[in-house]
């Protein structure tokens, strides 16, 4: 997209969508941008803009496709195997529940991977894990618990589809998984849009993994702040593995190792 059509666009999406994309790093977006209009509008950014202004369901569909949902369950495993076996542990240490928040849940992979890390520890009756998305199929479908195709399942163990889905037919897809009841009761999936809206607070745990990525850094940081506002002192953001927080990002946090950051205490509090 050039130079010229590219500032009319972001400001009919930031009028239209309330996503300000001078906060996502550009060349992506608008390589994004340019393949999209190429396909549906034959290249004619006005075409475009008339569309959006026109259509409801393209204003949808231009929605979903400026966000980048690639996911998948126990994404990076070995950091999800030390927050199963070292992080919730000790967050749950003389708590009788958690409260998370998997911010940026795209299709809610993300939020169920928690869950079921939560099961095996035995405290998921008690938990709350909310999964949030700007994406609105994403956050419909984490809602709903899927359903999954067997590809997106695929790796996952047999024990953990048997114990944590059920399978639906579909003429066209074959079988289908949906979050058993327990699982998906312990979620609850909003669309919200991380560079505009409010966050809620006293967070154990804060999930934002490969979200950040896309935003330019001075967002990021200020993202950053926010998340620390969301947590409770002591409480833990789990973030991306190519994510590292460095030097005024980390104010106010403790590194734990790998992803893991810790909101410091405030004075005269005990570590969780
Ligand atoms: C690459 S996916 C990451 C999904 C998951 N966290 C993971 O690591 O597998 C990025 C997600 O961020 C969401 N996203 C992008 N911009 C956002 C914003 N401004 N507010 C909320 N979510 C946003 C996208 O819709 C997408 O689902």
């Amino acid at each position: 997209m050039d130079d010229l059509a590219y500032p009319r666009v972001r400001d009919a999406l930031q009028e239209l969508l309330g996503l300000d994309l001078r906060a996502y790093k550009p060349t992506q977006m608008r390589r994004r941008l340019a393949s999209f209009v190429a396909r549906h509008c034959e290249g004619d950014p006005d075409v475009f803009l008339a569309r959006l202004r026109a259509e409801p369901d393209f204003l949808q569909d231009v929605r979903d496709m400026l966000t980048i949902n690639v996911t998948e369950f126990f994404r990076d495993p070995v950091q999800w195997a030390t927050l199963e076996q070292r992080v919730l542990p000790a967050l749950l240490e003389g708590r009788p529940r958690l409260r998370a928040w998997s911010a940026g849940c795209s299709h809610g992979q993300e939020p169920i991977s928690l869950a079921i890390a939560l099961d095996r520890l035995g405290r998921l009756g008690g938990a709350s894990i909310l999964a949030t998305d700007f994406d609105h199929a994403a956050v419909e479908r984490t809602a709903a618990g899927g359903p999954y195709r067997a590809s997106e399942v695929a790796g996952l163990s047999e024990d953990e589809r048997e114990r944590y889905f059920a399978r639906e037919r579909s003429l066209g897809d074959g079988v289908l998984y949906r979050t058993r009841p327990r699982v998906r009761s312990r979620i609850t999936a909003q669309s919200l849009n991380l560079l505009a809206d409010p966050f809620e607070g006293d967070f154990d745990l804060v999930i934002c993994r490969n979200v950040m990525i896309y935003f330019e850094t001075e967002v990021k940081s200020v993202l950053l702040r926010r998340f620390q506002g969301a947590l409770r002192p002591g409480g833990v953001l789990f973030i991306g593995a190519t994510e590292a927080l460095l030097g005024a990002d980390l104010e106010g946090f403790e590194r734990m190792g790998g992803n893991f950051y810790r909101r410091a205490e405030a004075r005269g509090q005990r570590a969780a």
